[in-house]
């Protein structure tokens, strides 16, 4: 019997919902909160009001998209964490509060676990589940670590960041050169008309398999209030090349320890999950490091990697077939490792 998972994500700025059956993905809602825009940044109070308003209507078009009602639904799953709590609360309050009206049981997703196991998603277009073991590049707005994998529920970190995330190195940057939130996009769209050996910017030196984008980001700060001396218009005049470099700076420090973690654990079948994963740079680079040691890279479609109750619905299901089901009381955590 197949099994039917709805998957609710709102652990951030966007409200999403989806409904898998097994790993064959049937609808993936996501509702966008424009509002943050105008303020650079996720303002969390206006995050969980969103979600709030939103929760509802996202989740019913996800099971009416998917041809299906809350009959049909095995289990709930839910992002518990890591995150904004207000956030979290919306979506945990939620699935407790649907459980409870429809008996359905819930189960807690670890955001994180969520964003590895994107990579099993299957749907009209995409089938490439990875194999196991496989190290995972998990880059987000929040996190970047080297995850060993070796099975869907078993995750080692072997490596993180000590401070910035990647997702956070490129939207620092990209506010810097006053460009739009989230940065890495732009910064993305911008560096393919740039030259990415136009300027040089600081790299970490740190011995294990660990990250910092602190150095770099101040090297980008100095660099550019530097120049802007010298000339008010360096950054108009040189953005695809400011962002090309950048661009590269980032990738080289994420592919640098990555490449380590390869060498050191001996695994070739290489993935890349998280937001940053839909960086072109990023997933030539991984690419190109799979034919580099003969092994073979993994590389989800980018509307899986941003945020979605895809990747939350598919790690609901591994769940659902361990019984690993949740108390109704159960509560959202901010951090949460995997
Ligand atoms: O995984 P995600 O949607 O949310 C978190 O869990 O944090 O990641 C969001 C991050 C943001 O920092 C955003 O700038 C970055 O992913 N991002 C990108 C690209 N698309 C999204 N960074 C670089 N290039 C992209 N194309
Ligand atoms: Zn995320």
């Amino acid at each position: 019997m197949a099994v039917t998972i709805l998957g609710i994500e709102s652990s951030c700025d966007d409200t999403s919902a989806a409904i898998v059956q097994d790993t064959q993905l049937l609808s993936n809602v996501i509702a966008n909160q424009d509002v943050h825009k105008k303020y650079g940044g996720v303002i969390p109070e206006l995050a969980s009001r969103a979600h709030q308003s939103n929760i509802v209507p996202v989740v019913d078009t996800a099971l009416k998209q998917a041809g299906k009602t809350l009959a049909d639904i095995d289990a709930i799953a839910f992002t518990r964490g890591p995150g904004l709590l207000g956030s979290l609360l919306v979506g945990t309050s939620f699935a407790k509060g649907l459980s409870i009206s429809t008996r359905i049981p819930i189960i807690e997703v670890n955001h994180l676990q969520g964003h590895i196991l994107s990579l099993f998603i299957k749907d009209e277009n995409y089938d490439n589940p990875p194999e196991f073991p496989f190290l995972c590049l998990l880059v987000s707005g929040g996190h970047t670590q080297i995850v060993k994998v070796t099975a869907p529920l078993k995750m080692e970190i072997l490596g993180s960041t000590i401070d910035d995330a990647a997702g956070e190195a490129f939207d620092k940057a990209a506010k810097m050169l006053g460009l739009p939130y989230p940065g890495g996009p732009e910064i993305d769209r911008l560096a393919q008309e740039g030259n990415p050996d136009a300027f040089q910017f600081a790299k970490p030196r740190i011995k294990n398999l660990d990250y910092s984008f602190s150095g770099f980001k101040t090297s980008v700060l100095y660099f550019l209030r530097d120049r802007m001396k010298e000339n008010p218009e360096f950054i108009k005049n040189n953005l695809a090349d400011i962002a090309a470099s950048v661009q590269k700076t980032i990738i080289e420090i994420l592919i640098d320890k990555f490449e380590k973690a390869i060498k050191q654990t001996g695994i070739k079948n290489i993935a890349i999950a998280g937001g940053v994963a839909a960086n072109s740079g990023i997933q030539k680079a991984i690419s190109e490091l799979a034919d580099k040691i003969k092994g073979k890279a993994y590389i989800p479609p980018r509307k899986y990697t941003t945020d979605n109750a895809a990747m939350i619905a598919i790690a609901g299901y591994y769940k659902f077939l361990e019984k690993d089901f949740a108390p109704i009381t159960i509560e959202p955590l901010a951090r949460y490792n995997i």
